[in-house]
């Protein structure tokens, strides 16, 4: 496992953090906080496991009473209250119209700043899914346990089409907005989707972005794959008015605002699904080049995301609440769209990115719309403060609590969060987890523990986290030592399965530290996240980065096999292999080595080539910092491209680490002499 390494060494992160002091929350928040009697850790122990999370489950409102709190009979494929019935989609908007029907649920905010602010409310988001599902079942002929992939940005109509497919049981695979009408295909196909869900374009960074172009792509590609896609569903994204420059194609591609005429002032009642039906796909990307479908279920999931949103977030009726996350991620899944719609609050939907016009904009929403829970990403923070270090103190806004998620944060980073964003008021909430999890594993229960900038801290209630080491043995407490971490015992949001693809699910989340694949106890299964972690003596992980072939840019999870197999698509590329490079913004970004074919010379046009098909296969957001044209890859005697040595280079490490076992240790000079060239040019 070790050569795959692709990340900064342990080790180099190790040196490069030391421990840090705490940050206390104040009593004005502990005082107030949704959980603030220690006694939940108690209620949550693996004593109290599984039935702790009935708790979770009575949250929510069911259509019948769940039967057994676990079903863990068949390893590792839990189920979670099974027997009950919900539906997702109910418990998000019918079950809030008695009491507050007239309540924000979004606010949405189109980039431009001129562009006035629309406000929906619970009774009109109702009154949309309802049409839309109306539209989803006649028009679509969709019905219950039918894919439908949704490639959107953030508007909406996003949430619309998610709610409206959970009114019906129709099982969404949101494809994140940014993503090319390739890297679309690819989930079209392998969720067999015969609809696509598209909209005409919208506002990025200033500038109008054709969106439907990708539908075009998306359904050309699918269809080179042997899957149809009968229908394509475009929304506006200026009411009444297609604005792509790509035209309709007859007989496939219809436009929304036309439909729904037919369907005006439809009620949909919403399916009663089992608690184990699924509710969603979301692709994500794993060691292999073909990203996986993440299954997760109804019952399990929206309890936790609820939960977790409610006793971690400390999302109350009267907050606005503002996740700058796209919808497109797990994180806008559970904590823009279900969590937060389950509980009935109001949330700020921003179409843009964080810094335009400025670096104030983030600060003037808060403001404005009286912001007092945020919620973004280390990326995000770093460059609102590279552009705007001072900016949030020009706004009067108050966060009450702030999170941060998806990669490691910096202390440094973390201070100016919380001196500067925070006005040193606000609590933070360093929250790690995956696509798969659902939701929260790692974070500080904000009223009960203190921060420590850099760790994301204990499990939080009902997850137990430990450290394995390669060879299975538990690395202890205070040990200074890294190693995998996993989670003991199952919980409501894990997810199901991977879509059809169940062994790949046993075996790369379960089979590593499972030592008797007939156990049916489900304490002989770890769940092994795919993250280094190390845990200090006060019972905080540090979250190191991944281990597999997975890097993270900006916060978003890329494949490096998907980059390589991109990029292998061109004749003149011998061999490929991607690593990540340290970033000062992106946290990392990626750097890509070929050798080229016998006869091909390195030129500036096959690198334009190299990041145009990278951009074109998955999007810009794969987009490489470098590309490295080299005579040869360092290799194994076995023939496996050692990255590892290849990471050190880029990220100008002392030591590049042992080349004794390559079979070309030679080549290693030549390419550090190659990528020296940049640091001096
Ligand atoms: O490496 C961890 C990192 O993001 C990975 C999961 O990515 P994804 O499935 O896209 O979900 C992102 C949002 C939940 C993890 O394996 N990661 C996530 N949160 C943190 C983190 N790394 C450090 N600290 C975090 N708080």
């Amino acid at each position: 496992m070790a050569e795959e390494h692709v990340g900064p060494s342990e080790k180099q992160i190790a040196v490069h953090w030391r421990e840090e002091e705490y940050y206390q929350p104040s009593p004005g928040f502990v005082a107030q906080a949704n959980v603030n009697d220690p006694a939940v850790f108690e209620r949550f122990s693996l004593e109290n496991f599984p039935e702790c999370f009935r708790e979770y489950a009575e949250l929510l409102t069911w259509d019948k009473p769940w039967e057994q709190t676990l079903d863990a009979s068949n390893p590792p494929f839990w189920r979670w209250f099974t027997g009950g019935r919900l539906n997702a989609s109910y418990n998000c908007l019918d079950r809030h119209l008695k009491s507050s029907r007239n309540k924000v649920a979004y606010y949405f905010i189109p980039e431009k700043e001129d562009d006035p602010p629309v406000a929906v409310t619970y009774q009109e988001l109702f009154v949309r899914v309802n049409e839309f599902a109306a539209l989803l079942a006649d028009f679509g002929g969709l019905k219950q346990g039918d894919r439908v992939t949704i490639h959107m940005p953030m508007v909406v109509d996003l949430p619309v089409a998610m709610l409206a497919c959970a009114r019906l049981g129709i099982i969404h695979s949101v494809v994140f907005g940014g993503f090319s009408g390739k890297a679309c295909a690819d989930r079209i196909v392998d969720s067999a989707s015969h609809i696509l869900i598209t909209t005409d374009g919208y506002y990025r960074n200033g500038q109008w972005l054709n969106h439907k172009e990708k539908a075009d792509v998306a359904v050309e590609e699918a269809a080179k794959a042997g899957q149809t896609v009968e229908k394509v569903l475009i929304f506006d994204r200026h009411a009444g008015r297609y604005q792509s420059e790509t035209p309709l194609v007859a007989g496939r591609d219809y436009r929304i605002t036309e439909l729904l005429a037919s369907y005006r002032g439809a009620r949909v009642e919403p399916v009663s699904m089992l608690a184990e039906d699924p509710l969603f796909l979301m692709y994500t990307s794993g060691s292999t080049g073909k990203p996986k479908g993440v299954q997760h279920g109804t019952g399990g999931y929206l309890s936790y995301a609820t939960a977790t949103s409610k006793y971690i977030l400390d999302i109350k009726p009267d907050d606005v609440y503002w996740c700058m996350a796209d919808i497109g991620w797990i994180t806008g899944h559970s904590y823009i769209v279900y969590g937060p719609l389950a509980l009935g609050v109001s949330s700020i939907l921003y179409e843009g990115v964080p810094t335009y016009p400025d670096a104030g904009r983030p600060w003037r929403i808060a403001q404005r719309f009286g912001v007092d829970i945020f919620h973004t990403s280390p990326t995000a923070i770093r460059s609102l403060r590279m552009l705007g270090p001072d900016e949030p103190g020009r706004y009067d806004y108050h966060f009450r609590l702030m999170v941060t998620v998806g990669e490691p944060i910096e202390p440094d980073v973390w201070r100016w969060y919380y001196n500067v964003v925070g006005k040193r008021e606000a609590v933070i909430v360093d929250t790690w987890w995956q696509t798969e999890n659902g939701g929260f594993l790692c974070s500080t229960v904000p009223a009960l523990a203190a921060m420590k900038p850099g760790s994301a801290g204990p499990g939080i209630p009902g997850i137990h986290p430990v450290i394995f080491d390669d060879a299975g043995q538990e690395v202890p407490a205070g040990s200074g030592r890294g190693g995998n971490i996993c989670i003991r015992n199952p919980w409501p949001g894990i997810m199901q399965t991977i879509w059809n693809d169940p062994d790949r699910f046993v075996r790369t989340y379960y089979a590593k530290y499972n030592t008797d694949p007939n156990s049916k106890d489900w304490r002989d299964w770890p769940y092994l996240a795919g993250d280094g972690a190390m845990l200090a003596d006060d019972g905080y992980f540090r979250i190191l980065g991944r281990i597999d072939d997975v890097i993270n840019v900006a916060g978003h999870r890329l494949g490096t096999k998907e980059l390589e197999s991109a990029v292998l698509k061109i004749g003149d590329v011998a061999e490929a292999a991607v690593v990540a490079a340290v970033d000062t913004i992106k946290g990392t970004s990626p750097e890509v080595y070929v050798s080229l074919t016998p006869g091909i010379t390195p030129s500036e046009e096959l690198k334009r080539r190299i990041i145009d098909t990278i951009t074109q296969e998955i999007g810009p957001i794969a987009k490489p910092r470098m590309v490295w044209m080299v005579p040869d890859l360092p290799k194994t005697r076995s023939g496996k491209i050692m990255r590892r040595i290849l990471s050190a280079i880029s990220n100008n490490a002392e030591d590049i680490g042992d080349v004794t076992t390559l079979s070309n240790p030679e080549v290693v000079a030549g390419i550090q002499q190659i990528v020296k060239q940049r640091s001096e040019g």
